[in-house]
């Protein structure tokens, strides 16, 4: 159990990291609103988990969802931001329209979310920002470019809130994860291998979000980069079975 008691929002809470992250803050004794494109995703409930849908890719909506989270909970003090998804291939690949919809809500979304949030959180004791980033905010590689943007986007905006937010209670914090065990391989030509050692759990990089939580109140953690110890990338073919090996 953490010495404080926190109200967390965590964005993209019905999948992968976002629903790991949420279980070890209620599990911690937090408040924990989740979001999600349905609310429906969320099928077990829990006396202090809410809900509130939310789609990234429709910015109009983000405004009005942060003002009725803090009017309904004006102690919200922490946000973690894991909703994202990732498409890879070319450039050619892809249509103005699929380019526009990954940096909105990858990147766009989160800053506009952090926009409408952070006139109240300014002025609480206490704010976490957490984003959850990718090694791909580090390094940039072929088909990747548009996943990359939005992810080094994400990192130089944080880098800069960070400062921004310097004479303020506010921490800001990125956690750059390889490749985790999760749903988001589900539609992608490729996912980490199998064997121990070769892909991350959820439950690392929630692991993670907790210990910035817990870190000293006179400090603020940075950036954490996580990777499994080998890293391994298996290729699906057209049938989703592995095609090869490396
Ligand atoms: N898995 C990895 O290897 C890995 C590595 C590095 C970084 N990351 C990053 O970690 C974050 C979470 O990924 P994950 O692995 O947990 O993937 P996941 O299991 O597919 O979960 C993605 C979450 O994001 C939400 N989401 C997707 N599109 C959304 C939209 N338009 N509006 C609102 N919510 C949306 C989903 O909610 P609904 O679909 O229910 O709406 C879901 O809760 C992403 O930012 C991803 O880039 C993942």
């Amino acid at each position: 159990m953490h010495a404080i008691t926190r109200t967390v929002l965590v964005t993209g809470a019905s999948s992968g990291i976002g629903q790991a992250v949420a279980r070890r803050l209620l599990a911690e004794g937090h408040h924990v609103i989740g979001t999600a494109r349905d609310c429906g995703s969320f099928v077990k409930r829990h006396p202090r988990f809410g809900c509130y849908a939310l789609d990234l890719a429709k910015p109009e909506t983000i405004a009005p969802l942060a003002r009725q989270l803090q009017q309904d909970f004006p102690e919200l003090d922490t946000v973690v931001f894991c909703a994202g998804y990732g498409q890879f291939g070319s450039l050619e690949q892809f249509s103005y329209r699929q380019i526009e919809e990954l940096m909105m809500v990858n990147f766009t979304a989160q800053a506009m979310l952090t926009r409408a949030l952070l006139p109240k959180l300014k002025h609480l004791p206490r704010c976490n920002l957490v984003y959850i980033g990718s090694e791909a905010a580090l390094l940039g590689r072929r088909q990747g470019s548009i996943y990359c943007a939005s992810k080094f986007a994400l990192r130089g905006f944080t880098q800069a809130l960070r400062d921004e937010c310097g004479t303020s209670c506010v921490r800001v914090t990125l956690i750059n994860p390889g490749m985790v065990q999760t749903p988001f391989f589900d539609k992608l030509s490729f996912r980490p291998g199998e064997e121990s050692g070769q892909f991350l759990q959820a439950d690392d990089v929630a692991d993670a979000v907790s210990y910035v939580l817990q870190a000293g109140e006179h400090m603020v953690v940075e950036e954490i980069n996580l990777n499994p110890v080998n890293k391994v990338v298996r290729f699906k073919g057209k049938n989703g079975a592995d095609k090869n090996k490396d």
